[in-house]
């Protein structure tokens, strides 16, 4: 698998403008906001849901509906948690051999930290956009996942760069599942 580091800025590049960063920086505070509006839908389901994720790296996926997503915090990072749809995995695999920038099949995409298989259905990945950071927004895009709207960036159903000017897929971060429900990340 690709060493899927965030990439620094690096030579041979534009440096990012001041209005980049500023750009950036109302990327991140939505993403907060998108936080926000997520952790009282979950709270609903289980009050203790957000106190458990901000206190442990370990996370109870039956509390997100298939469809839906949830933003965790691991290492401060926020981690998208997302449920997909029958419809988001077809659409995943079926683009599994098409040329892409990041090359990864839809089951490398869920694999666990210790190479065992993980579930389809749920994708877990960094929600850094692998080009400057901001927080992609999924719903967006051609490719039925995320958009990253600071530069354009287009993630599919599996968070794989599709279009725009990121370098890499969302980065997956080391999980296992501690037991059929349970994932933990770190
Ligand atoms: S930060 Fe530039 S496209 Fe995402």
């Amino acid at each position: 698998m690709a060493d899927h580091a965030v990439p620094t800025h690096a030579g041979g590049e534009e440096e990012p403008t001041r209005r980049d960063f500023i750009y950036i920086a109302t990327g991140a505070v939505g993403a907060v906001g998108a936080a926000a509006l997520v952790w009282p839908f979950i709270d609903q389901m289980s009050p203790a849901a957000d106190t458990l994720a901000l206190a442990s790296s370990e996370y109870d996926l039956g509390q997100v509906p298939e469809g839906q997503q949830v933003v965790i915090f691991w290492r401060k990072q926020p981690v998208f948690i997302r449920h997909r749809t029958a419809a988001e995995i077809a659409a995943a695999q079926k683009d599994d051999a098409a040329p892409m920038r990041d090359p990864q099949t839809d089951a490398q995409r869920t694999v666990q930290s210790n190479g065992q298989a993980g579930k389809a259905q749920f994708l877990i990945v960094q929600a850094a956009c692998t080009h400057f950071g901001c927080i992609p927004t999924f719903g967006g895009g051609s490719f039925g996942g995320w958009l990253c709207a600071c530069h354009g960036s287009v993630y599919d159903t599996a968070a794989r760069i599709r279009s725009g000017p990121a370098p890499l897929n969302l980065v997956l971060p080391p999980y296992v599942y501690s037991s059929d429900t349970v994932v933990k990340i770190g």
